[in-house]
């Protein structure tokens, strides 16, 4: 399903703005839904990835349920409708605040990542009169092969507790009268592209399954989390991620025991490739080596490329020369990484013409922000 832009409505809009295909988003939702059939999968959409109020409402509409990271995650996830069984809350640093609003709102579970924090929701349950459904976030120390920023589970990584301290923390958490452990939460890092190290998952998976086992422990839900990654160079030639493949390796390598469910936390696969950045050339810069496009998107819109060095394929919607010229593309921001691409070859290209940053969907809007006092950008949709 290439995306193909309604320039004429774009053109009214002030840029720059995200513009979502909802269709791709309902195809790529429909594909999940049809690779899970019939299996004890749930899948849980990161919020993380992009909150957007009418993104949020189609996937409820979906049946998907949420995962997510802060109190402002599941407040707005109630408020898109979705059912609080169908909330995972998780986050390393969750604050009795927000593990309050999480009781009170009746969550599926939390995601423990530490004793402390084990404590800290034993005590605040203990005091409503409840027990809390914990799964523990075991960080099973495979490597994701992706950008360091985005890797998660490894040894050295600030998330989840090791393998070795399982034993120990589930001897604490069984004896906790307001903790009813439900299962194990696994993340292994974020665009995951070789399918290889969730297979590695799976076996950490099912060697803690029979560690576990011997404690006595049953598990419910084995929460193997998301990182499936996205094309970012050809997003028209696969705008659905391989949710096939990856569904697969989870139905061929894990060993589940009887009445298990598989959790899964897909956040970009879902959304990336539905969003654009839409902007505005402001002017075209002649240098001496090099020629600029100056866009009025800038990192505070986008800041993927500055932060990760990630690129996402730039296309001038408006332009019809057949000509070529090579531009590096920047933002208005006084920083030198406020810049979307170097050496883009790109249409001629003048001020005024409209360009796409494709494959936005994921990161961009939600991590906007307002630095040199720019107004955050707004969302057009195709419907
Ligand atoms: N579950 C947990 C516990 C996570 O930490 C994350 C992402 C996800 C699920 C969803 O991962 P996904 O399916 O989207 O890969 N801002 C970065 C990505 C940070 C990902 C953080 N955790 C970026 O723009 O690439």
């Amino acid at each position: 399903m290439t995306t193909i832009f309604p320039i004429e409505k774009l053109s009214q809009e002030q840029t720059p703005f995200y513009y979502y295909n909802m269709e791709l988003l309902e195809a790529t939702l429909n594909e999940i839904k049809s690779c899970t059939e019939g299996m004890p999968y749930k899948v849980h959409y990161a919020v993380k990835a992009n909150a957007n109020e009418r993104i949020l409402r189609t996937i409820q509409e979906a049946g998907l349920g949420v995962d997510c990271v802060s109190g402002g995650e599941v407040a707005a996830s109630v408020n898109a409708g979705f059912d609080s069984k169908k909330i995972v809350f998780a986050g390393v640093g969750k604050t009795d605040r927000e593990i309050n609003l999480a009781l009170d709102a009746d969550i599926l579970c939390f995601n423990a990542e530490s004793i402390p924090e084990l404590e800290a929701i034993n005590a605040l349950a203990q005091a409503k009169g409840i027990v809390a459904d914990v799964a523990f976030r075991v960080n099973p120390n495979v490597d994701a092969h992706t950008h360091k920023y985005i890797t998660t589970g490894l040894s050295e990584n600030k998330f989840g507790i090791n393998m070795e301290q399982l034993p120990e923390v589930l001897s604490i958490a069984t004896a906790m009268k307001n903790i009813n452990v439900v299962g194990l939460h696994f993340h292994i890092g974020s665009q995951i592209t070789e399918l290889d190290p969730f297979e590695r998952l799976c076996e950490k998976v099912n060697e803690l399954q029979c560690e576990v086992e011997k404690l006595g422990v049953k598990l419910k839900i084995i929460n193997v989390g998301g990182g499936l990654g996205i094309d970012y160079v050809n997003p028209d030639e696969n705008p659905i991620a391989s949710f096939k493949e990856y569904f697969d390796i989870f139905k061929n390598s894990l060993k589940l025991r009887e009445g298990q469910e598989v959790h899964f936390e897909l956040g970009r696969a879902i959304v990336a490739q539905c969003g654009s950045l839409i902007t505005s050339v402001t002017y075209v810069k002649k240098g001496t080596v090099k020629q600029f496009i100056i866009t009025d998107a800038g990192m505070t819109d986008l800041i993927r490329p500055a932060l990760y060095q990630a690129h996402h394929k730039i296309e001038n919607i408006t332009s019809s020369s057949s000509e070529t010229v090579v531009y590096d593309v920047v933002g208005p921001i006084c920083e030198s990484s406020d810049c979307f691409g170097e050496n883009e070859i790109l249409p001629v290209t003048k001020r005024g013409d409209l360009l796409a940053l494709r494959s936005a969907g994921a990161y961009g809007e939600i991590m906007a922000s307002q630095y040199n006092l720019r107004k955050l950008p707004h969302a057009v949709y195709s419907k």
